[in-house]
């Protein structure tokens, strides 16, 4: 291998859940199967740039830059992660690593930039690792080993390395669907599921009270944990059923079960994760309202926040857009909302 740097770049979307992962189990598995829309321009951009070092080292080296800026907070959480990934990519220990990393969408919006973020780390750390040990994955076996090792990172972040729907965690209902990695979940080519757009409403973007990584320890003792479970598999069949008969209206009232469930088990957390908002509850409200006035195709999901995405399809665009702007965007920070539809994964670029 030359001495010279060596430099990859990926392009990898976030993504909004319909089937919430949350809790887990043994190594970052996850205690109930999810599934989630793959997003288009919500994304962030990763280079690893690596060169071999002079002598073989124990530890890590690595510097980490997130929008031209050495992040040194991210840089010791990246740091801690490959150090336990050595175990699987023995060969990261050989090499200075260089991170550049950003994201196209603000801070705190309502978009998970873990997902996109460690989706992009892992898809550059398989490239790489097929670059040192100089062995070709077929494209199958590469993307689920990038979910794979995206998973470790954060498990939403294994659903990111495909377009589309996705789902994690096995299932008796999704051919070669596994806890350890994604699976795609294919649509027919005519379904409306193919032109859903995601509308986030910006109630608040301000850093949230409860991180994701201390939600899911929660569950850990959770009153709940059980019958989350049994709640979780039975709206993960009927979901997979619905999108299969295209039938919108299941998938809507599923996906708002969903998110209302996820706030329910953070709001009986202890301590409490209380992360609805006022505004978040108006924007509901004013949805069901106006769903109910016009009969349209659409539904709310929320993210472990405050912010609402309003899901819909292509054909109610027009009505919908000056429906938020008429009457939801007063709820809204300073109006803020950001405009995204499915899309079809990571790009290496
Ligand atoms: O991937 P994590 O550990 O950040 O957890 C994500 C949890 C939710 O975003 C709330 C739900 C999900 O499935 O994406």
């Amino acid at each position: 291998m030359s001495e010279d740097a060596i430099n990859i770049c990926w392009r990898a979307p976030s993504n909004i859940a319909l089937i919430k992962y949350w809790g887990k189990k043994d190594h970052q598995l996850p205690i109930n199967s999810s599934l989630s829309i793959t997003l288009e321009s919500s994304s962030t951009t990763t280079s690893l740039s690596f060169r071999k070092r002079s002598t073989k080292g124990k530890k890590i080296h690595l510097k980490y830059y997130f929008h031209d800026q050495q992040h040194l907070i991210f840089e010791e959480k990246i740091e801690r992660l490959l150090d336990d990934l050595c175990a699987e990519m023995p060969f990261l220990t050989d090499f200075e690593l260089d991170f550049h990393s950003s994201n196209n969408f603000p801070h705190s919006t309502g978009i998970a930039s873990s997902a996109s973020s460690m989706c992009t780390l892992a898809l550059c750390l398989v490239s790489m690792e097929e670059l040192v040990s100089r062995k070709k994955l077929t494209e199958d076996d590469f993307f689920r080993r990038a979910s794979f090792i995206a998973r470790l990172g954060s498990g939403s972040a294994s659903r990111s390395v495909f377009g589309g729907i996705v789902t994690w965690g096995y299932s008796p209902f999704i051919s070669h669907s596994s806890d350890e990695y994604a699976t795609p979940f294919p649509i027919q080519k005519e379904s409306r599921l193919n032109q859903l757009w995601d509308l986030i409403l910006i109630v608040s973007t301000k850093e949230k009270a409860v991180t994701s990584t201390s939600g899911h320890l929660m569950m850990n003792d959770h009153p709940y944990r059980e019958g989350r479970k049994i709640q979780a598999e039975s709206n993960f069949r009927r979901m997979v059923e619905a999108i299969g008969e295209d039938d919108f209206q299941t998938i809507a009232a599923i996906a708002e079960n969903e998110a209302l469930s996820l706030h329910a088990l953070l709001m009986t957390s202890s301590p409490d994760g209380l992360l609805l908002q006022s505004n978040t509850l108006h924007l509901i409200e004013e949805i069901k309202r106006f769903r109910t006035g016009t009969g349209l195709e659409l539904f709310f999901t929320i993210d472990a926040g405050p912010n609402l995405h309003l899901i819909y399809l292509e054909e109610h665009r027009e009505r919908v857009l000056s429906f938020v702007k008429n009457s939801l965007l007063r709820f809204c920070e300073d109006g803020q909302w950001i405009d995204d539809k499915i899309g079809s994964g990571p790009v290496r670029l």
